[in-house]
C-alpha cells in the first residue's frame, strides 16, 4: 500500500508551485526555505489546538495578542486599537461589514459605499448580511473618487470602503479624502489593506511614494491586513483592526441559548485550528522587522524592474501606476491577453487573467513576490515570447453559435440542461464517464474569451454551474 504522504506529494505535483517565484497569483513566496519550514512546523504543532476557547489554550491567546500588537505598530495605530486574527482576507472583510451593520440596528436597509474596484469579498458580505452595495465608479487612474463617494453616502450608509491597494489594478485609493467625507457624515471607513497592508509600510520606509492610508489618517475606523499574503505566513491568517474597542464590540457573538457551553466567538468560525495562527506567529517572529524590510527591498526591486521591462515590450502596457506589488497589464488590439496567459503557463509562469469590467478592458494580473527577484530577466523574456506568440496566433474568436447560445441564456434561471448544452457547444465535454466528465482544455484562452463576452451576472451563473460540476464526489 502506498504511503498517504507519498500519495499527497504525487497529487501535489500537478498543482501550481508555491515556491520558486513563478506563480504570480494565489501564493506569496519569501524565497526563504527556512522560513517556510518554520511556518509549516508551527502549523503542524498546533493543528489540533482549538482557538474556540482562549482560556483553554492560553498560548493561542498570547500569540493572537502579540500578532495584533505587531500589526498595530506597523499601521501607526493609536493605543486604543484592538484586533482579531481571522482565517483570511474575506473573513476580515465579512466581519468589518457585519460589525458596521450591527452597530446600527436602527437602520432598516443598510448600505455600504464601495468603489467599483473594491474586492469581491464586499459583494459576498453584501450577499450574506443583506447590506446593499452602492457601487461608485473610479477615475481613469482606477482610484476611487472621493467626491463621488461622498455624494453616494446617505442616511442608510453604515460603511464606506477604500482599498490599499485594489487587487485588480494595484493602486491605493485616496484614503485621506475618503475617510474625511465618511467621518463628516459619522460613518465608519474601512481600509481594505488585505493585500498591501503588510508591505506598504515598508515601501514608505524605503522612501517610495505611498498615499497615506493607515490609522494615521483621521476617520479610518478599521483596517484589514492579511498575513498569508505579504507577511509570507502559511495560508489561513488575516488581521482585522478597529480603532477602538467600542467600534469592535458588535463583531463579537455570544449564545447561551442552548444547554451546552456558552458559545463565545470573535470570528465567523467557532472551533478553529491553532495551526495558522501559530504558523503566522512563528514566521513573524523569525523574520522580524529587519527581515521584512529586506524582503520589501527585494519585492520592490522586482516590481520596478518588471514595470520598466514592460515599457520596452511591444503590445503590453501597465494599466495604472502601481503603488504596491501588484501589476495589471493591458494588451494592444491584436494581442489577446488570455492567450498571453496561456503562453506564459506553457513557459512555466502563472499570470492571472482578469475579465473586462465596467468598460475597462481585460488585463493580466501579477502579484510579485520577493522570490521573483532572481527570475525577473526570465520573466521578461517569457513575456516577450508569450506576446509574440499571441500576436502570431491572432485574436481568439468565440464561435458565433456559442456566443448566440450564451446571449439567449438567462443567468437567473440557468439550468443543468443549459449548462450541458453550452459545454457541448463549446466542445468541453470529455468522453469518459456516463455523464460526460468535464474536459478542461490545456489552453484556457477560448474559455476565457467566452466568459469575457458574457455579462458579469452570466459569468457568475456559468462559473457556479461549473463549480457544482467540478465538486461532485468521487465514489468507488
Ligand atoms: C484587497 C483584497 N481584499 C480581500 C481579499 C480576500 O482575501 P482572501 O483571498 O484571503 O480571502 C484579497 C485577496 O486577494 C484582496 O486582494
Amino acid at each position: 500500500m502506498t504511503d498517504a504522504l507519498d500519495q499527497l506529494r504525487s497529487m501535489q505535483a500537478a498543482d501550481l508551485p508555491v515556491h520558486g517565484g513563478r506563480t504570480l497569483a494565489y501564493v506569496y513566496d519569501s524565497g526563504l526555505p527556512d522560513i517556510d519550514r518554520i511556518g509549516r512546523e508551527a502549523v503542524a504543532a498546533y493543528a489540533g489546538s482549538n482557538g474556540l476557547d482562549p482560556t483553554a489554550f492560553p498560548s493561542l491567546l498570547r500569540m493572537e495578542t502579540e500578532v495584533v500588537g505587531i500589526v498595530a505598530d506597523l499601521l501607526a495605530a493609536p493605543e486604543t486599537v484592538v484586533g482579531t486574527v481571522t482565517s483570511g482576507g474575506t473573513e476580515s472583510v465579512l466581519l468589518a461589514v457585519q460589525t458596521a451593520r450591527d452597530a446600527h440596528p436602527e437602520i432598516d436597509r443598510p448600505r455600504m459605499v464601495l468603489p467599483s474596484t473594491a474586492h469581491a469579498a464586499f459583494h459576498k458580505a453584501a450577499h450574506y448580511f443583506g447590506v446593499e452595495p452602492v457601487l461608485v465608479p473610479v477615475g481613469p487612474d482606477f482610484r476611487a473618487d472621493p467626491a463621488t463617494m461622498a455624494a453616494a453616502i446617505d442616511d442608510r450608509t453604515v460603511l464606506v470602503v477604500a482599498s490599499a491597494p485594489s487587487y485588480a489594478h494595484g493602486v491605493v485609493d485616496p484614503v485621506t479624502a475618503i475617510a474625511a467625507v465618511a467621518a463628516e457624515r459619522g460613518v465608519r471607513c474601512h481600509v481594505d489593506a488585505c493585500i498591501g497592508g503588510w508591505v506598504l509600510p515598508y515601501a514608505s520606509r524605503l522612501g517610495r511614494d505611498v498615499p497615506a492610508w493607515t490609522f494615521a489618517v483621521e476617520g479610518v475606523t478599521s483596517i484589514s491586513v492579511d498575513l498569508h499574503k505579504y507577511a509570507y505566513a502559511p495560508k489561513g491568517t488575516s488581521v482585522l483592526l478597529h480603532r477602538t474597542p467600542q467600534l469592535r464590540r458588535p463583531q463579537f457573538f455570544a449564545s447561551a441559548s442552548w444547554p451546552g457551553y456558552t458559545m463565545l466567538n470573535s470570528t465567523m468560525q467557532s472551533t478553529k485550528s491553532g495551526g495558522p495562527l501559530a504558523g503566522a506567529w512563528a514566521v513573524l517572529t523569525s523574520l522580524g522587522d529587519a527581515g521584512y524590510e529586506r524582503l520589501a527591498r527585494d519585492v520592490f526591486e522586482a516590481v520596478d524592474r518588471i514595470a520598466a521591462g514592460i515599457t520596452d515590450l511591444p503590445a503590453l502596457s501597465l494599466a495604472g501606476k502601481p503603488d504596491s506589488t501588484l501589476l495589471a497589464l493591458t494588451t494592444d488590439a491584436g494581442c489577446d491577453p488570455f492567450t498571453v496567459c496561456d503562453e506564459m503557463a506553457a513557459r512555466g509562469w502563472y499570470v492571472q487573467p482578469q475579465m473586462s469590467y465596467a468598460g475597462a478592458p481585460a488585463t493580466i494580473h501579477l502579484s510579485v513576490s520577493a522570490a521573483t527577484l532572481p527570475h525577473v530577466t526570465e520573466l521578461l523574456a517569457a513575456l516577450r515570447e508569450a506576446v509574440a506568440a499571441a500576436v502570431a496566433s491572432g485574436p481568439v474568436s468565440v464561435d458565433p453559435g456559442v456566443a448566440a447560445f450564451i446571449a439567449d441564456l438567462d443567468p437567473r434561471a440557468l439550468s443543468d440542461d443549459d449548462f450541458d448544452g453550452l459545454l457541448a457547444a463549446a466542445g468541453l465535454v470529455g468522453e469518459a464517464g456516463p455523464d460526460g466528465d468535464l474536459a478542461l482544455p490545456q489552453r484556457m484562452a477560448e474559455v476565457n474569451a467566452m466568459l469575457n463576452l458574457a455579462s458579469p451576472a452570466m459569468r457568475e451563473a456559468l462559473l457556479v454551474a461549473f463549480l457544482d460540476r467540478l465538486t461532485r464526489p468521487r465514489r468507488s
